[in-house]
C-alpha cells in the first residue's frame, strides 16, 4: 500500500491489516466471548472479515458455523446473553432455547439448512429475565459465503439481534390505550378507577416479586401487569348501555349479558402478544372457591394476574359509591375482603393485602375521583 492511500484511510486500516493474521483473530476473541478461537472457519476470508467487522460494531452480532454453532460473539452479543442469564452453550439454538420455541427452532433450521429464503431467516424473539424488563429483538440470520459458488450451502451465518423493544412496545401500547379510551366512553366506572386498579395491582405484584413463593413474578410480569390491569373491563364495550347504566338489580337475562364482558374482553385482547391481557379480561370475576364466572375456575386454575386484579378491582369497587351501595371507608373494605379470604380471594394474596393495606388506602386517597 502506498503512502497516499495510507493518508486517506488512517489508523483504522492499519488495525485491519494487523488483524489479518490468524493470531490476531485469537487476540480479538480473548476477553470478548470466551470461545476457543480455533474454528477452521476463521481461516476463510469471508467469515474472518465478518468477525473483524462485528468486533467494531456496537450492535449484537455473532457468527455461526454451518451447523449453527457459535464461532464468534461480539461484546454486545455476549453481554445480552449474560444479562438474560442464557446458558453457556456453543449452539445458537441451545443457548437461546428459552426464547425460541419448537416451531421457531424448526423454521430457523429449515430456512438455513434447506436454503429457503436464500439460507436466511428473519423473526422476532423476546428475551426475559427475573430482574430486567423483556427485550424484544428482530433477528436477522444471513448466509456468509467463502469462495463457494452460490448454489452451495453457506460456510457460515451472521446473526444480528436488532433491539426493537421501545418501538414495538410503544406501537402496541398506543394501540391498546386507544382501545381503553374507547371503552371508557361506555363504562360507568371512572377513569380514575382504572388508574387505581393499575396501581394496586402493581403494589401487590411488587410484594410478590420479593417473595420466593411467586417465582413467576419477574420484572416483565410487573411491567405487563402495570399496564394491563386497567384493561380488565375492556369487554364492556360490547355490553348494552341500558344494562351498564341500569339503576337497580339486573334480571337474569341482563346479568347473563353483563357476564359476557369477560368473554368479549378476552376476544378483544386475544391479539395482544402477552397472554396476560386475555387472562385478566377473562378471569377477573372468577372466585378462588370456584363460584365465579365465566368458567367457575377455582384456586390456581385462575391465572395469578387475574387473581391479583380481582383483589385490586374489588377493593376499589368497595371504596367507591355505586348505585347499589355506599362508599365504604378503608377499614370496612379491608374487613369485608379479609372475610372473603379463600372464598372470593386467593388466601395468600389476602395475606399480602392485609400486610400492605396501608398502601391501598394511600393509593385511593392520592387518586381520588
Ligand atoms: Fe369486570
Ligand atoms: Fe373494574
Amino acid at each position: 500500500m502506498d503512502d497516499v492511500h495510507r493518508s486517506d484511510e488512517p489508523e483504522e486500516l492499519e488495525e485491519l491489516e494487523a488483524l489479518d493474521a490468524p493470531e490476531d483473530i485469537s487476540e480479538l476473541e480473548r476477553g470478548v466471548n470466551e470461545l476457543p478461537p480455533d474454528s477452521p472457519l476463521l481461516a476463510e476470508e469471508g467469515p474472518r472479515s465478518a468477525v473483524r467487522s462485528f468486533a467494531r460494531i456496537d450492535e449484537p452480532l455473532a457468527l455461526l458455523d454451518e451447523s449453527f454453532g457459535f464461532v464468534y460473539r461480539n461484546p454486545r452479543f455476549a453481554s445480552l446473553l449474560k444479562a438474560f442469564g442464557y446458558p453457556e452453550s456453543s449452539s445458537f439454538l441451545g443457548t437461546l432455547s428459552r426464547a425460541i420455541d419448537g416451531d421457531t427452532a424448526r423454521s430457523i433450521h429449515e430456512s438455513l439448512s434447506k436454503g429457503e429464503h436464500s439460507h436466511s431467516w428473519k423473526g422476532t424473539l423476546a428475551h426475559r429475565a427475573k430482574n430486567s424488563a423483556a427485550v424484544i429483538t428482530k433477528v436477522h440470520i444471513l448466509p456468509i459465503y467463502a469462495d463457494a459458488p452460490r448454489d452451495k450451502r453457506p460456510e457460515a451465518f451472521s446473526v444480528y439481534l436488532d433491539d426493537v423493544t421501545e418501538e414495538s412496545r410503544k406501537t402496541l401500547r398506543d394501540m391498546f390505550s386507544s382501545l381503553l379510551e374507547a371503552s371508557k366512553l361506555k363504562d360507568n366506572d371512572t377513569g380514575k378507577h382504572i388508574e387505581r386498579v393499575n396501581l394496586y395491582s402493581s403494589r401487590l405484584a411488587g410484594e410478590l416479586f420479593n417473595d420466593q413463593r411467586w417465582p413467576e413474578v419477574d420484572q416483565d410480569f410487573m411491567d405487563n401487569l402495570a399496564f394491563l390491569a386497567a384493561m380488565h373491563d375492556v369487554g364492556k364495550i360490547g355490553t348494552p348501555d341500558d344494562i351498564l347504566n341500569k339503576v337497580g338489580p339486573l334480571n337474569e337475562f341482563e346479568w347473563k349479558l353483563m357476564k359476557e364482558h369477560t368473554l368479549n374482553g378476552a376476544f378483544i385482547l386475544s391479539s395482544y402478544p402477552n397472554p396476560m391481557a386475555k387472562e385478566i379480561a377473562l378471569s377477573h370475576h372468577e372466585w378462588w372457591n370456584g363460584s365465579g364466572y365465566p368458567f367457575n375456575l377455582e384456586g390456581k386454575m385462575i391465572p395469578l394476574s387475574a387473581r391479583i386484579v380481582t383483589v385490586a378491582d374489588v377493593y376499589d369497587a368497595l371504596r367507591m359509591k355505586r348505585s347499589y351501595k355506599p362508599a365504604y371507608p378503608h377499614e370496612v373494605a379491608i374487613e369485608k375482603m379479609l372475610q372473603e379470604r379463600g372464598i372470593h380471594f386467593d388466601p395468600e394474596l389476602s395475606e399480602v393485602l392485609e400486610k400492605i393495606q396501608g398502601d391501598f388506602a394511600g393509593i385511593y386517597a392520592a387518586n381520588a375521583d
